[in-house]
């Protein structure tokens, strides 16, 4: 059988890591600034999470959620310690977009309505619901569109309150930082307003935190950045350091019944063990506020003074969630760095290199890239 070729892949094969270092099969040395779609938190091959999730392994692997485990207590418990949203519920599903899913779903439960407001250039996920609030019609098939969704362009303050005033609409989602996108932020006066704006009319503040969470930006989740809280917050990527894992954190507002939401998967044994894994690495090592102070120093060392170095046109986000905007003429620096430097970052279209590395990275692995880019440039 042959694989079903959606994936344009590099001729690169990774096979052993080590915090923010891989190896291809030719023993070939690599630098990752990418962490496989802002996955890899706490770093390749940690020996904690290597051990809490081997220990785990010899002893249970997987039940189903037909029975009592205290390992998903225990992620919930520190989750919300970690985050701050301790009084809400969490219900753990497999990925990203299922987390999107489950939290329209409990918002359309809650509220009896049907539509959902998404904004411009978001990407939410490729499932039913998830892919129909993304704002690319490349990859949403005829299933999937409906006028169940209505979408206005981020920051859109007035468009914002015109749509959600007709009190029409179960939730209203957002990224805490639009990734997909190539690195465009909510001003937090826009989250401000909209958290006032949901109050009013009886909408759900969903936050799609699932690239934007998990510390990279030098809060736990994004959004807190405007002192705001949200209804729903959507979380996955970094939660498991590449075990797949979703979760759903859920207001107190929000009733649980039985069978209102369900998955086979979620939850089990090991992705539980790796989750918490991770937040113990992210406690003991300190590693939101690390995102907080290597953010601080790539963006010094890339955009001195606000004015960012050649060849970048722009320096976007927060914290270890960078989007570099290059000068026409610099399209292949992304491929450069990779094949000519061997430094694994991401893109956004054509000329946006998107920066997510593991929340370890050092401020000498940080002052390797910008050492790169100067000689690239
Ligand atoms: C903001 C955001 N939401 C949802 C998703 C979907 O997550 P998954 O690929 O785990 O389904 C992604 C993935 O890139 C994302 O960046």
């Amino acid at each position: 059988m042959d694989l079903f070729k959606v994936y344009k892949l590099w001729d690169i094969e990774p096979v052993k890591g080590l915090g923010t270092t891989l190896w291809d099969k030719d023993g070939k040395e690599y630098t990752d600034l990418y962490g496989g779609h802002a996955v890899i938190s706490v770093g390749h091959c940690h020996p904690h999470y290597v051990k809490a999730v081997t220990e785990q392994l010899n002893r249970l692997g997987f039940y189903s959620n037909a029975v009592q485990n205290s390992l998903q207590k225990k992620l919930a418990d520190k989750l919300g310690k970690a985050c701050g949203y301790d009084d809400y519920s969490l219900f753990l599903c497999n990925s990203g977009a299922e987390a999107n899913e489950n939290a329209m779903k409990l918002a359309s439960f809650q509220t009896g309505r049907a539509k959902v407001l998404a904004f411009g250039k978001a990407f939410h996920g490729r499932t039913s619901g998830a892919v129909a609030v993304t704002d690319n019609p490349k990859i949403q098939a005829p299933f999937n569109s409906t006028s169940n969704v209505e979408r206005v362009p981020l920051n859109d303050i007035e468009a914002t309150e015109k749509a959600l005033a007709t009190k029409e609409f179960a939730a209203v989602i957002i990224e805490g930082i639009q990734g997909v996108s190539g690195i465009h932020e909510p001003q937090d006066g826009f989250l401000v307003s909209l958290r006032e704006i949901c109050d009013r009319t009886g909408t759900v503040l969903i936050l799609d935190e699932i690239q934007s969470g998990y510390g990279r930006t030098g809060q736990f989740f994004a959004h807190q950045h405007a002192g705001i809280r949200a209804d729903i917050v959507t979380t996955a990527k970094g939660m498991a350091n590449g075990f797949p894992i979703g979760g759903v954190l859920i207001s107190p507002a929000f009733r649980a019944e039985y069978g209102m939401l369900g998955t086979t998967f979620g939850g089990n044994h090991l992705a539980c063990a790796a989750a918490i894994a991770v937040l113990e690495i992210m406690e003991s090592e300190h590693l939101v506020e690390n995102a907080a102070r290597i953010g601080e120093y790539f963006r010094n060392a890339l955009c001195p003074g606000g004015n960012p170095m050649h060849p970048f046109k722009e320096y976007r986000g927060r914290g270890l969630m960078i989007g570099l905007e290059v000068k026409p003429g610099y399209e292949n620096l992304r491929e450069r760095l990779l094949l000519e430097r061997r430094f694994f970052t991401g893109a956004a279209g054509a000329n946006v290199i998107r920066l997510l590395p593991s929340l370890t990275i050092t401020e000498e692995t940080a002052a390797k890239f910008v050492g790169a880019i100067k000689e690239l440039a």
